[in-house]
């Protein structure tokens, strides 16, 4: 049965009836009953901003998009800078060294190469950090390919460091980020990044499927950290070098990217290390929310901004506080999770 039910999976007729059939009824599903109080504060937003958009506006069906010398980005990027001096970036190498991962993670016993700086950096700093993580002209755009209002799902100032001898590993590994139906990360270079320093590498390709598409051939026996990734070698046999692109960046750059749907890699450092920053867009049906939850309505990620502010709009407000139980209560993100790998094309 499972053998018969793998091989109808690798079907063209199976391609078809998810991209004609199934994916836009379960979208409308998703965004109008699912995600129903998200769709009603985007459309509410929506009548009130209203942006002109340019030709390179990453729009509703495309998976990524690079933006170049932002000046929301260039400020905030300036910003932490400014609090990153030399001595703070001593220590947190030093904590990377001595960081250990427990036995069945694919790193135990290895040394570490990337720590998150997130939680050392001051209150204010964050407030500033979420403030742009919360601008209209931003929201605008994630809301408008997700079809609804999203939710804050996480985010990540990375320090990633070379280690001698090591190759592409974990993450820097061809995967999905097997979260959820839809999401958007915003991946922002703090200083430099080039082809020396683990920029990200994405397929080119819009995947129609989205996460009812998954391609085959991943790790066999993964441990922890290497579940659903594809080697190097492996993935080149699918898609061609040609198809693949890196993002190289500049302060003020930024690449959009839909996680769950692009097949992605980074963060190999070859001779220098980067730091760059990582604002994720989730909805609360994503299971990447469940151990996600803000306490005595104070954020999560800054401990400055409270669900009782009067000066945050309701969309602010439902971005940063809205995490309904009754969605966790139902285990709706473990059953929609396991209905995409139930059904997902196989290539
Ligand atoms: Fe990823």
């Amino acid at each position: 049965m499972r053998d018969f039910l793998l091989k109808i999976k690798r079907t063209k007729i199976w391609y078809f009836f998810l991209l004609f059939f199934f994916q836009p009824l379960f979208n409308f599903i998703w965004k109008n009953i699912i995600n129903f109080k998200g769709r009603l504060i985007y459309l509410k937003f929506k009548r009130i901003n209203k942006f002109d958009k340019n030709s390179d506006y990453l729009g509703k069906n495309k998976d990524k998009k690079i933006i170049r010398d932002s000046k929301i980005f260039k400020n905030l990027t300036d910003k932490i800078n400014q609090n990153l001096d030399d001595e703070f970036l001593k220590k947190m190498r030093e904590k990377i060294g001595l960081r250990t991962y427990d036995k069945g993670h694919y790193l135990n016993d290895k040394p570490g190469f990337t720590i998150d700086l997130y939680p050392y950096l001051d209150e204010h700093l964050k407030k500033e950090i979420i403030h742009s993580a919360l601008n209209t002209e931003i929201i605008d755009e994630v809301s408008t390919y997700l079809g609804v209002m999203p939710v804050f799902g996480k985010i990540n100032l990375g320090l990633n460091i070379p280690v001698k001898g090591s190759s592409e590993r974990g993450s820097m590994l061809w995967h999905k980020d097997d979260f959820g139906f839809k999401t958007v990360d915003f991946f922002i270079p703090i200083r430099e990044v080039n082809k020396y320093n683990g920029p990200l590498h994405f397929h080119k390709k819009n995947n129609p499927l989205g996460a009812f598409h998954k391609f085959e051939n991943i790790i066999k026996n993964p441990k922890r950290g290497e579940r659903n990734k594809i080697k190097i070698e492996e993935f080149k046999r699918k898609v061609s070098d040609e198809m693949t692109e890196s993002f190289l960046g500049m302060p003020g750059d930024a690449l959009m990217m839909d996680s769950f749907s692009c097949y992605h890699r980074g963060g190999y450092c070859e001779s220098s290390e980067r730091i760059m920053l990582r604002i994720c867009y989730h909805t609360p049906d994503s299971i990447d929310m469940l151990n996600k939850k803000n306490s005595n309505g104070v954020f999560r990620y800054c401990n400055l901004l409270k669900e009782n502010d009067q000066n945050l709009s309701f969309e602010k407000k439902y971005i940063l506080f809205y995490r309904p139980n009754i969605i966790y209560k139902l285990k709706i993100p473990e059953f929609l999770l396991f209905v995409y790998r139930l059904l997902h094309f196989k290539e």
